[in-house]
């Protein structure tokens, strides 16, 4: 039995959905390419995230930055001394995989894709092992170490594992060097930015990042928002755009690439003093608070959940519902040292649930980091803010200075000094603050897998003669189809069908993508479209032409992809059925 995320793998690159970079030399690992209706998908993507993140919201405005920034940017957001992942190499062969995904005792990697195996590597000595999807440890092990027995006993070259299927895109490898039992150096972090020079020196005052977030920009560019938008906090800047990471470890197709797409919102509220100030108690949007309360006085944990609940009424109207969804809140240990609180929203993947979208509470890290560095200021001025604190006594504002000194002064990293919080204060009290940021992040490129493992299925069909065939029917939402509509004459050799289903197809395609097939079969055109997740297919026949009766000309065959149900439609209403469904 073929693992299912193999099948599609083979699907999207049959269809022209996903091909593996630079695949007529062999592939570059870690980056992947979308063919023709992987591009309309992504597209498709793209386009209902940024009308549900922004053109559908008052308090959302969009961001087009660009991928190189000032290096100093990744100085300040911690980056360039932070951005690591632990790497361990194999000194044998040179190859780096991330610590995390090293079995300690044995060394033998650990943490893999679903794909089954891959054959030999290039290197005299050693053999490639990949973990299947599901796997356990125990059984992984036992392979292992036979095949390692094997190794020892073999002279040739490479080492072709048997009774596997050996595919093109494998992933997340690693060489097992069976004389030192692993041969992979100590842990030592990796930073996993991508360097490139800007001008023609190429000297290391010239080195320049290709961003590995689209948030930086967001931040970097806040001040300019603020001041050209008319947006006031609470409100919120989106951007979509490539990020690079030098990933150790790319694996589970596009899963994990060193090239890829991020869909990122910063939502801007109030710290949680000038909330207290602005409603005079906390206790309002506190843990258990109902998110019927007025937005303007929620705090970080009420737009936290706030947009946790947003994201999930995304994911599920575009296909993917609470059944295919899980979220992992992480732990106190968990948490990155900026972040207050942060959720992932996990996919049930076929290679395991894992994490499609973080959504991060992350305070005022980012700003103040930025106005430190920059020295631009990065606080806005907020009215309400400056008169609420204008009634607090002496007293009040002198408990809420200790306080939060106090904070502070427990903080392990990033925290201020007493002098430092003094003035940050005094500000406040003037109605002066920098805003905490709540991060949703969201990768297209894994979103895009999600919906395209989630859409997959099988379907036996048996002809008349009894012999059966199994057919794969992709079941997008019709919104996310890179197609929307297939339009097929009846025969291909009756011109008066074929000009009547050029004429359905030119006026559908104006207003969605259409595809106009005309070879083979009706039933071999649906399963094409079936296979490129069409959600309906048109056939003009003779009825269309009105050779059987006034009553059906100038109607079609409307068949629908999940059900293989079909309805006659007249011509006139398909627009005004077929439009709410995929727009
Ligand atoms: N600004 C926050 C941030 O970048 P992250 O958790 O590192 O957070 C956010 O990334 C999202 O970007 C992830 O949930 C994932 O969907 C996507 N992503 C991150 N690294 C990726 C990679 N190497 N390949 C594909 N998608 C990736």
């Amino acid at each position: 039995e073929i693992p299912q995320m193999e099948k599609i793998v083979s699907l999207a690159k049959r269809r022209g959905f996903v091909f593996q970079s630079s695949e007529i030399y062999g592939g570059i690992n870690g980056f992947w390419d979308y063919g023709p209706l992987g591009a309309e998908l992504k597209r498709n993507l793209r386009d209902t995230w940024w009308r549900t993140m922004t053109r559908d919201r008052e308090d959302v405005v969009g961001l087009d930055a660009t991928i190189i920034m000032h290096p100093a940017i990744w100085k300040a957001s911690g980056h360039v001394d932070t951005f690591a992942d632990l790497m361990r190499e194999c000194s044998v062969t040179n190859k780096r995989v991330r610590a995390d995904h090293v079995e300690p005792q044995s060394g033998v990697v650990m943490q893999f894709s679903g794909f089954s195996i891959t054959g030999g590597s290039s290197h005299n000595d050693s053999i490639t092992v990949l973990m299947r999807g599901g796997e356990h440890i125990e059984s992984f092990r036992k392979r292992v170490r036979q095949l390692v027995a094997q190794a020892r006993n073999q002279t040739a070259e490479n080492i072709e594992l048997h009774g596997e299927s050996k595919i093109d895109a494998v992933e997340g490898s690693v060489d097992f060097h069976p004389e030192t039992g692993g041969a992979l150096g100590e842990a030592r972090p990796f930073n996993l930015m991508l360097k490139t020079y800007v001008g023609p020196t190429a000297t290391e005052n010239d080195i320049a990042y290709l961003r590995p977030e689209t948030a930086q920009a967001i931040f970097a560019q806040f001040k300019n928002v603020v001041d050209s938008s008319r947006q006031r906090v609470p409100f919120g800047i989106c951007q979509i755009g490539k990020a690079f990471r030098n990933e150790v470890t790319p694996r589970n197709f596009t899963f994990r690439s060193r090239e890829f797409e991020q869909m990122e919102l910063e939502f801007f509220i109030k710290p949680d003093e000038a909330i207290e100030a602005v409603c005079g108690s906390v206790a309002a949007w506190s843990e258990g608070a109902d998110l019927s309360v007025p937005q303007d006085n929620w705090g970080w944990e009420m737009w936290h959940r706030y947009w946790v609940k947003e994201r999930t009424d995304y994911y599920a109207g575009i296909g993917l519902g609470a059944d295919v969804l899980d979220y992992h809140w992480q732990t106190k240990e968990e948490l990155a040292h900026y972040a207050r609180a942060c959720v992932d929203i996990l996919f049930k993947f076929p290679f395991g649930t894992e994490e499609l979208e973080g959504l991060a509470a992350r305070g005022d890290f980012d700003l103040m980091a930025h106005q430190t560095a920059s020295r631009k200021p990065m606080d806005v001025f907020d009215e309400e803010v400056k008169n609420a604190f204008a009634k607090w006594t002496d007293e009040q504002r002198a408990a809420l200075v200790e306080r939060k000194k106090a904070e502070h002064r427990a903080k392990e990293k990033g925290g201020l000094t007493d002098a430092q919080v003094d003035e940050w204060c005094q500000k406040l009290f003037k109605g002066f603050y920098v805003p905490h940021v709540i991060e949703p992040s969201a990768g297209l490129d894994r979103l895009a897998l999600a919906v395209l493992s989630n859409a997959y299925s099988e379907v036996e069909k048996t002809d008349a003669k009894g012999k059966s065939e199994t057919l794969y029917v992709m079941r997008l939402h019709p919104r996310l189809a890179p197609v929307k509509v297939g339009v097929f004459p009846l025969l291909k050799n009756k011109p008066e069908l074929v000009a009547k289903a050029r004429e359905v197809f030119e006026l559908l395609r104006k207003h969605f993508s259409a595809f106009y097939d005309e070879g083979g079969s009706i039933g071999k055109r649906y399963a094409r479209q079936d296979e490129a997740g069409t959600p309906f297919c048109l056939t003009i026949d003779f009825e269309t032409l009105g050779e059987k009766g006034e009553e059906l000309k100038d109607t079609v065959t409307l068949r629908h992809r999940d059900d293989g149900s079909k309805e006659r439609v007249k011509i006139s209403e398909l627009l005004g059925k077929l439009l709410p469904m995929v727009g």
